[in-house]
């Protein structure tokens, strides 16, 4: 990584809360840790409760404590990192509250300043205006918007337009924390760092592809958030087609912001809409019932904490997606996800086709002749290459057998550390490089295509189909690219 040793007031709204104290604030610390954050750059917790400088700082202590085991007697980084931190109590609401900023020196100094808005994203416009009113969206002043950006494409809309009444584009940094996963921006390198796999990075060459992010852990206390979303608005609309663009771009001319955007709207806009009865045949919803994870037994979904038994909601979504142009016309993109599922991994798989004409005749044989490239991004982050290979043995015959040429990241770069999503998305947005962010066009795009699927799904009474926790989905995701002659790579 390269540094930011500018010095910025990194503002966190809804400072106290889970989404800040799991992840920003233990990003932030490890930033500190590898020297990342400038002398001058402080960090200041912002949300309605009142509390001293030294209560947050306790508060941040007993979360790194939590989260990030290694900070635990680190004599090092702690001191440092601390006297960074203070505290702001602010009602998102109340703008004559946000004056307290100014009292606190919030941007003085020409020093930058980040906002980062992690509350419910009804507040972005209120909060957004509120800093407006005191001076604070200056040119050296970015947000930073947590998803969800709305619930579909009129609601983002408002948020949008309430945020730009104040706030410049290139001032706004929309999150997708995909982005900032490693193994998803070595997708670019793998891509465009190597001559090997570009000129075969189209329909001539690759069957299908498949993105599936499979998680083991269920709502979580945060039924009332996930009711009102599901899976495809949670995870599709912004992470799994994420993904899907930086595998299908075209390659930008340049490795900066607007470059590598403008190639994954073009994708966006390509993608074909799944509306009507075609939802039928290109979509599978699912929801989760009870069942066993690990050796452990989990509730079902109608039994969680603030469970409503009318729901309809999908915890479980798989589908079909194409791409009409001429790269990908006939490709098949398959995208699923799900929580409680059997096992937490995230990978991306390229199939590529069978070789156009086998010397290698008996029919076991012909079956096998596919190379596939995997990228996992977790738990995990490797990549491999599937080659067909000959059984050694001189009574084998020309038996072939697949096997992986294995890349493991954390092998190859001496264990290394990996950082997390959100130590790269901080660092770039205290170093104004929105390359890893969306822009407004982008979430725009996705949404128009999602709620294509949501208008279709709510035309029937039909409910999502129960699947039992620790399984694989409901059955008839599996037999959504057998419909199509295909199988997921796992199955
Ligand atoms: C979040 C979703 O955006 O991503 C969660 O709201 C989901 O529901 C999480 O669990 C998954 O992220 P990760 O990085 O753990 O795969």
């Amino acid at each position: 990584m390269k540094a930011s040793l500018k010095a910025c007031d990194v503002v966190i709204f809804g400072g106290g809360g889970d989404l800040a104290m799991r992840k920003l604030l233990p990003a932030l610390y490890h930033l500190d840790q590898d020297g990342l954050l400038a002398k001058n750059t402080r960090i200041i917790g912002a949300s309605r409760r009142d509390m001293s400088a030294q209560d947050y700082q306790d508060k941040v202590r007993e979360a790194l404590n939590e989260f990030v085991p290694t900070s635990v007697g680190d004599k090092n980084t702690w001191p440092r990192f601390k006297e960074r931190l203070s505290y702001v109590s602010v009602d998102a609401q109340e703008e004559s509250d946000f004056a307290r900023f100014n009292e606190h020196n919030v941007g003085d100094d020409e020093k930058d300043v980040v906002f980062y808005l992690a509350t419910s994203p009804d507040l972005f416009g209120s909060i957004c205006s509120s800093l407006a009113n005191h001076g604070l969206n200056q040119e050296r002043m970015r947000v930073v918007l947590e998803k969800p950006l709305g619930r579909d494409l009129i609601s983002s809309r408002a948020i949008n337009d309430e945020v730009t009444q104040n706030f410049g584009e290139k001032q706004i940094f929309r999150i997708d924390h995909y982005l900032g996963k490693e193994t998803v921006q070595n997708l670019l390198a793998i891509r465009f760092g190597n001559t090997l796999f570009e000129p075969l990075w189209d329909s001539a060459h690759i069957d299908n592809v498949q993105i599936t992010v499979s998680e083991t852990v269920g709502v979580e206390g945060r039924w009332g958030y996930y009711d009102k979303a599901g899976a495809l608005r949670d995870m599709v609309q912004n992470h799994l087609v994420q993904l899907l663009c930086l595998v299908a771009m075209e390659p930008p001319g340049r490795n900066d912001a607007d470059s590598v955007r403008d190639e994954k709207i073009k994708v966006l806009k390509a993608l074909r809409p799944i509306e009507g009865a075609n939802a039928y045949t290109k979509t599978v919803r699912g929801q989760y019932a009870k069942g066993m994870i690990n050796g452990k037994d989990v509730k079902g979904y109608f039994d969680e904490e603030g469970s409503n038994l009318e729901s309809r909601t999908e915890t479980f979504v798989a589908l079909r997606a194409d791409i009409d142009n001429w790269r990908w016309a006939g490709v098949p993109f398959y995208l699923r996800t799900g929580k409680r599922l059997g096992q937490r991994y995230s990978e991306i798989v390229i199939q590529y086709k069978s070789v156009p004409h086998s010397i290698f005749n008996d029919e076991s044989n012909r079956q096998l002749q596919r190379n596939q490239l995997i990228i996992r991004l977790q738990p995990e982050e490797k990549i491999s290459l599937t080659v067909m290979n000959k059984v050694p043995g001189a009574g084998e015959g020309m038996n072939l057998q697949p096997v992986d040429l294995n890349l493991s990241l954390s092998e190859a770069f001496n264990n290394k550390r990996s950082p997390e999503a959100y130590e790269r998305l901080l660092l770039d947005v205290m170093r104004d490089d929105a390359t890893l962010f969306m822009r407004y066009d982008e979430v725009e795009a996705a949404w128009k295509w999602v709620d294509g699927i949501m208008a279709a799904w709510s035309q029937t009474s039909e409910r999502p189909k129960e699947y039992a926790s620790g399984s694989w989905g409901p059955a008839a995701s599996m037999a959504l690219p057998i419909k199509d002659g295909r199988n997921w790579h796992d199955y």
